[in-house]
């Protein structure tokens, strides 16, 4: 596994998954472009090594934008398929959690470069991109992610909040009241009127950002460890009370303000749409900037799919259901997001042994910490291949009965639903749906139950065996 981004990118070079860009590139759009262009193409990243105005910087875009890339960011060959992947990741983060350590500063290489204060100015000092046209400002964090502590039990989070440079010592962003970091911050620093030490990690190593864009349900420093095999190592901030991954490029520290808020946004969002208005939303303001040599700031660009908050997002999020509903005894057979529905549409397979199993799955999954990023849930029987879209799609609509198969709910939702209008996002307004793409039980199997007809159901094993055995022989390629 790789200890920073930079052991990382030379795995995807090697894996034919990385493009090195020489000539100058241009933070002011032109990087973002070639981003999206990437993410659309579901190409190799771009390390770009010359950008305007910033000499001794780089960019590296769309770091986990497909499957063959978290394959090979988990260790993984980059041929594995979603469902190995999956199983590793499970088999993974289902053991004890892996406590981090705390390493000396001269063995942390993103103090190489120290600036505290009023030398402390990210105009300046970083490239911060206009990542698409029609954003409020720079984006400087779109690949990160931002630490802070409980004040009470202490317990760390990482979680991957936007942040836009409003000037040189201050960002602004959205940091949505149910994520675990909002629920500190507007839960118990904003009421007792104190700021909250934050630290932002820039080019994180690619666990500590999955396990930081994963709804994690520990410290995600315990998290990334178990992903990572090994504990994450950690290094002391300059002026906040908070620990840092030592390998990481780029640490911005400082205090998000209780009583002050400022314009952020408009925003190229995960739904492929720029939902959310400018608004006033959460201060950061900026007391340190520490970095490598000759630095990488990583950039996503969020957009219509696929990238990698949606690939990464969808991916964690089944995930976490599929343990979920597991830990309920609901017999699943697994769980699959498509990250082509920006992590709103979930697929579970379940062996229909009651009846409305289907409803328990989809209340059990909207009515969790999950539930405010997906509002639609399908539930097939063990069947239907849950990884194989073309299956699915049949049992969508063959088995859901538009009357009796489809349920509506109102839940809590992401003020960033497209659907949705201005008041209802702002209400945290969520409806959810679930298709129920099982028969009912009380149909007799031999007379009311039609027969799938497949090459899988309708020959005998002998004769599949048979076919599959001649296949070539037949003339067929493959
Ligand atoms: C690229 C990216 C950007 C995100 N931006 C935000 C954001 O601005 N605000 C927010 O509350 N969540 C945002 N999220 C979602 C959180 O990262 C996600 O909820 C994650 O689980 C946060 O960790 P938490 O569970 O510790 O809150 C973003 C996710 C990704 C992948």
């Amino acid at each position: 596994m790789f200890i920073d981004n930079r052991e990382y990118i030379k795995a995807l070079d090697a894996a034919g998954e990385l493009v090195t860009i020489n000539q100058e590139v241009d933070w002011d759009l032109e990087a973002g472009a070639i981003v999206r262009k990437v993410c659309e193409e579901k190409g190799p990243s771009p390390l770009m090594n010359k950008i305007k105005d910033y000499p001794g910087h780089r960019y590296f875009g769309a770091p986990l934008a497909s499957y063959r890339k978290l394959a090979i960011s988990l260790g993984l060959p980059p041929e594995s398929s979603i469902p190995e992947i999956a199983a590793v990741y499970l088999e993974r983060t289902n053991k004890e959690p892996v406590k981090p350590v705390l390493v000396d500063k001269s063995k942390a290489p993103c103090k190489e470069n120290i600036f505290i204060g009023d030398k402390a100015d990210m105009l300046e000092l970083l490239p911060a991109p206009m990542v698409h046209e029609g954003d409020g400002g720079r984006y400087l964090s779109t690949w990160h992610f931002i630490v802070t502590k409980d004040p009470d039990n202490g317990d760390v989070n990482w979680g991957m909040y936007r942040q836009m440079v409003y000037d040189g010592k201050t960002m602004t962003g959205n940091l949505l009241p149910f994520s675990d970091g909002g629920k500190v911050f507007h839960g118990k620093y904003k009421p007792a009127g104190k700021a909250m030490p934050f630290a932002t990690v820039i080019g994180p190593d690619p666990i500590s950002a999955i396990a930081a864009s994963a709804p994690a349900p520990m410290p995600e420093t315990d998290f990334a460890g178990m992903l990572m095999g090994k504990p994450i190592e950690l290094v002391k901030c300059e002026t906040v009370d908070l620990e840092v991954p030592a390998h990481a490029e780029i640490i911005i520290e400082g205090e998000i303000l209780p009583d002050v808020s400022l314009e952020e946004g408009p925003f190229g969002e995960y739904t492929g749409y720029r939902t959310s208005p400018r608004d006033f939303r959460q201060v950061y303001r900026v007391k340190a900037i520490t970095f490598r040599n000759d630095p990488i700031t990583t950039i996503s660009n969020m957009g219509v799919p696929t990238d990698e908050g949606q690939l990464l997002r969808s991916f964690s999020l089944g995930l976490e259901m599929d343990k979920l509903l597991r830990s309920q005894g609901i017999p699943i057979t697994g769980v699959y997001m498509m990250p082509e529905s920006t992590h709103h549409l979930v697929i579970v397979g379940v062996k229909p042994i009651y009846t409305n199993i289907a409803a328990q799955i989809a209340q059990t999954v909207f009515g969790s910490k999950l539930g405010p990023w997906f509002h639609m849930v399908v539930v097939v029987d063990d069947k239907c291949d849950i990884y194989n879209f073309n299956e699915v799609l049949h049992a969508l609509t063959t088995k859901c009965h538009p009357i009796n198969g489809i349920h509506i709910w109102q839940g809590v939702g992401t003020p960033l639903y497209p659907f949705l209008s201005a008041a209802e996002r702002t209400n945290s307004v969520g409806p959810k749906v679930l298709f129920d793409c099982t028969f009912p039980l009380n149909w007799d199997p031999m007379s009311e139950v039609p027969s799938l007809v497949s090459f899988k159901t309708v020959y005998p094993k002998e004769i599949q065996e048979k076919v599959l055995a001649n296949w070539k022989n037949y003339g067929f390629k493959s």
